[in-house]
């Protein structure tokens, strides 16, 4: 059983037991021993579209670990929406002369729509400056103060005399004073990654004057993070299975000292603190942000009708809540996140898992939505199926260390692996049993035992692009690309399906199927058979990554749309081949000096 931090242990089980009770045992999830499981992608800040960062930093790896644990037959929800406080919102709102809400409204609605264009499919997509969100936020920073975990404090802090206000995170900007780059703003460094304190800043600007600001005194709020060390160290020891990148930067940052760090500021976008004579103080971004998965799981449940329903994942031990998210989230979602749950009157559950994925770059350079260096999702949907960025941005994913796009390598992963690969496969397999086969295979004998061994004598060898170690046979490698789904290792898990795939055009050509046809048709029949039967498992292994490209290869092969990752071992008794058309289409070399320059141009969607 997992535990709650820093309470008292029994204290704990005993609330936890009495939370238990109240929630209707899941009959058909214990039965069958499947696992509950809560996933949430990090909020993205309202004051823009959706780009391919966002995409391949937190929605994309999640929508495929969701999908793939779907098939699996796991109680899972996936929960997100937008971060709708911060000062870049409020920065965009004052330049377009509009109210901050409808900003964050604005780029919500698009958001949802961007990623419904992309197949990435929350259960839940919400945003904080719902009313909802405003009061669960509230109530999260009373009970943390009554625990007595927030002291208040006043100090010093920059002050933009010309415009009469605090200035907040990234009203202020500096040289880092850990790393001495230029554009550190006043809460984080992009550069190094690690949080500010804003009075450390080096050579201070106002953002809205651009000029020196002045120093002036203010209250706030803090939350004592030292006094959560020892429970967040002990609760960390028992996290060895994270990622090692998360794992490193969680620990550098301990080493560096936990330091109390302000929950509040003086900004009129944001919510309110819930204190007497406190105006114009609200809480802190980062404070209310994670709460948003709470508070859109509520919604979720109200609108499924079922108003209680989040408790039973976010109040039950057993569920996995699993946060994805960008590199630069880490210290917000492993070290504040948890200590702010861990003192709140209910017994919330604790991260299980916190894959964070490194940063993916754009042609060979940072992104920057200030520099327009980004593609933006809409932009690309204008031109390209959304499963073709799916794809690309798996094959791809910054998962170890940043990766880069570029629109070449677009072109030569469709191209290659797709169509010569994947597509290959099927249409040379559809079209000969179209033509010599009268449209169907049967099941052969041996189709066990051709998945089990003949393959690897027949050519694959270290100088394949693909070879691993320890690969026995093919039930290994699906065993692999199940493994790689589980720990969150999508580039692997498509590695493993184009050797997949290429095994089958080898087999294709080293069994000549057009040369057996004509002395023995049952041989022929085998061959097509195992050929159609790995597109199949295929078909299957795939639907995380590109579903509809997926339910389109089923299609053809009149399989039905509704199965389950167990099916990958049921061997039909014969494949009947409907209408076979192309799975993909080639991206033309035109195509692709367009979009290059389009990002020269700079997009016009901002
Ligand atoms: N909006 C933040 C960002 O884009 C992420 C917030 S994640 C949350 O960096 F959990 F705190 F919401
Ligand atoms: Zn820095």
């Amino acid at each position: 059983m997992r535990f709650f931090v820093g309470s008292d242990f029994e204290d704990s089980l005993r609330k936890t037991a009495f939370f238990i009770l109240q929630i209707p045992l899941d009959e058909n999830t214990r039965r069958k021993n499947l696992e509950k499981i809560l996933v949430t992608s990090a909020l993205t800040y309202a004051n823009g579209p959706l780009h391919i960062g966002h995409v391949a930093g937190s929605y994309l790896n999640a929508d495929i670990f969701v999908r793939y644990n779907k098939l699996l037959g796991n109680d899972i929800i996936y929960i997100g929406g937008t971060d709708d406080y911060g000062t870049p919102i409020s920065i965009k709102a004052e330049e377009e002369g509009v109210k901050p809400r409808v900003i964050a409204e604005r780029y919500n609605k698009r958001m949802k729509k961007d990623l419904d264009g992309l197949n990435i499919q929350l259960d839940n997509f919400s945003g904080t400056s719902r009313p909802r969100h405003i009061k669960v936020s509230q109530d999260f920073f009373t009970n943390l103060l009554e625990a007595g975990y927030v002291n208040k404090k006043t100090l010093n802090q920059f002050y933009d005399e010309k415009h009469k206000r605090f200035l907040a995170d990234r009203y202020i900007e500096g040289i880092c004073p850990h790393c001495k780059s230029e554009g550190a703003r006043g809460d984080q460094c992009d550069k190094c990654g690690k949080l500010i304190d804003a009075m450390s800043l080096i050579e201070p600007r106002s953002k809205i004057s651009g000029e020196k600001p002045i120093i002036k005194e203010t209250t706030h709020w803090y939350i004592n993070l030292p006094k959560f060390e020892k429970q967040l160290r002990e609760w960390l020891a028992t996290k060895k299975y994270w990622k090692d990148n998360v794992l490193n930067f969680i620990m550098s940052w301990l080493n560096e000292g936990l330091i109390e760090r302000a929950i509040t500021r003086d900004l009129n976008w944001g919510i309110p603190i819930p204190l007497e004579n406190t105006k114009g103080k609200v809480l802190y971004v980062w404070f209310d942000a994670p709460i948003g998965y709470i508070s859109s799981t509520m919604e979720w449940a109200e609108k499924k009708g079922q108003p209680d329903l989040w408790k039973k994942y976010w109040l039950d031990p057993e569920t996995k809540l699993i946060h994805f998210l960008g590199k630069d989230n880490i210290p917000f979602h492993t070290i504040i996140w948890p200590a702010v749950l861990s003192k709140q009157k209910e017994p919330f559950i604790l991260p299980y898992d916190v894959p964070a994925n490194e940063f993916l770059n754009l042609e060979g350079q940072k992104m920057s939505t200030s520099r327009n260096w980004t593609v933006w999702v809409e932009d690309y949907l204008k031109y390209f199926d959304g499963e073709l960025l799916r794809y690309v941005l798996a094959a791809n994913a910054p998962e170890t260390k940043d990766s880069d796009f570029t629109w070449k390598d677009f072109q030569n992963k469709i191209n290659n692996d797709l169509n010569n690969v994947l597509g290959n496969l099927a249409n040379r397999t559809f079209i000969f049993i179209k033509k010599y086969l009268n449209g169907k295979v049967n099941k052969t004998e041996n189709i066990d035992k051709l998945f089990a061994e003949n393959l690897f004598s027949s050519g694959l060898n270290n100088n394949t692009p693909f070879y691993f170690d320890n690969l026995e046979d093919i039930s290994d490698i699906i065993n692999g690309i199940d493994e790689s789904y589980k720990k969150y290792k999508v580039r692997r898990a498509v590695q493993l399906i184009l050797l997949l795939t290429r095994i089958g055009n080898r087999y294709f050509d080293i069994e000549k199927p057009w040369v057996t046809i004509k002395k023995n048709r049952s041989e022929a029949n085998e061959t097509l058979f195992f050929c159609s039967e790995l597109l199949r498992r295929i078909s299957i292994l795939f639907t995380p990554i590109m579903p509809e490209a997926m339910k389109k290869l089923r299609k053809m092969m009149n399989l039905a749309d509704d199965f389950e990752w167990d099916d990958i071992k049921k061997v039909p008794e014969s494949f009947k081949i409907g209408e076979v058309s192309p799975l993909f289409k080639k991206i033309e070399d035109a195509e692709i000096e367009k979009q290059l320059e389009l990002l020269k141009e700079g997009s016009e969607i901002l």
